[in-house]
């Protein structure tokens, strides 16, 4: 099979696929290591039986419904390459919006006279480590924390099966000595994560359950622990329909892991995201508002706690 004879193969296998012919290149690209440019240019280069044979299954694969970044185990996020696997979330391009905000506001702490020793930042609901992770690369790589003063960064997750793709992605993006103040914790929700933090970060799941139910027939495999936001704290269904139930639990906990002036920043679906900022203020979170994403979308939701109330 030639490259341009596979391309047609997978266009036409892929008919359910919103984008067959990108599905195909990135799956080509995956098992034949060459880039899109020379793809076009190679066309006529026959596969080996190897990649034929890993072609034919992940197209396969893919016409099953499976992402193909669970086929490829990689996913880039905020121009950060991620393994994933079913067990995380597939990073998603809605949740950059939640690295941007986070590392305006820790450059806006590093640079405050109030600020002074070494900065916490939390990811809570942290899956593949995307949001936490890229906060401290792209700050890193810009130069906004400088390297001998990195902040702690804690992963937290429900999941140990989650935390072990967060331990992968953290050893691929730092070296030893930038990941050194990275700490991953298995917890549910605060339970087990010790201090303060000046900037809390999550995305929680916050679907409400009968979506979930809806979005898990397309045989996207995600998992329905990162999905789901209608359950309680003994992770039962709250039946409330509405995705918050998560939340609900995570924003007073996470107000009282606060430094003052401390920041969170929690993304939400665009139907629930006004609830959250409401939940924000009943919280005692004041400068609240709502970022929109790429999309134009309300998602993520920021607050701050006031310095008066550690006093
Ligand atoms: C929507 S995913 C977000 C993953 C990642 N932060 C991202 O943005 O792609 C939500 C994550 O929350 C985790 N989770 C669900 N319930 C939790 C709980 N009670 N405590 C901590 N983590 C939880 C899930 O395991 C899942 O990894």
């Amino acid at each position: 099979m030639t490259v341009l004879q596979a391309k047609i193969y997978g266009k036409n296998k892929l008919t359910a696929s919103p984008s067959p012919q990108l599905d195909t290149e990135v799956i080509l690209q995956h098992v034949t290591g060459l880039d899109k440019t020379r793809l076009l240019f190679e066309r006529d280069t026959e596969l080996s039986p190897e990649q034929e044979k890993s072609f034919l299954e992940s197209i396969n694969l893919r016409s099953t419904g499976l992402p193909v970044a669970y086929i490829i185990s990689e996913k880039e996020f905020y121009g950060y390459n991620y393994y994933v696997t079913p067990d995380v979330l597939i990073p998603k391009p809605d949740t950059e919006i939640l690295v941007e905000k986070a590392v305006e506001i820790l450059d806006e702490k590093i640079n405050s006279k109030l600020h002074s020793g070494i900065l916490s930042i939390c990811d809570m609901c942290t899956g593949s480590g995307c949001v936490g992770l890229s906060i401290l690369k792209y700050s890193l790589e810009h130069k906004i924390i400088p390297e001998h003063n990195i902040p702690l960064l804690i992963l937290a997750d429900i999941s140990s099966a989650a935390l072990n793709i967060a331990r992968k992605n953290a050893a691929r993006l730092f070296t030893p000595e930038e990941a050194a103040n990275i700490r991953f914790i298995q917890t549910n929700l605060f339970d087990s994560v010790p201090g303060n933090f000046d900037i809390i970060v999550s995305n929680p799941p916050y679907i409400p359950a009968e979506e979930v139910r809806n979005l898990l027939t397309d045989g996207r495999n995600e998992p329905v622990l990162a999905l789901d936001g209608d359950i309680d704290l003994n992770g039962n269904p709250t039946l409330q329909n509405d995705g918050l139930g998560i939340m609900r639990n995570l924003v007073p906990q996470a107000v009282s892991r606060l430094t003052a002036g401390g920041a969170l920043l929690c993304e939400s679906g665009e139907y629930n995201a006004q609830e959250t900022e409401e939940l924000f203020r009943q919280n005692g979170l004041t400068r609240t508002k709502i970022h929109r994403d790429l999309e134009g979308q309300l998602r993520v939701t920021e607050g701050f706690k006031n310095f008066s109330e550690s006093f």
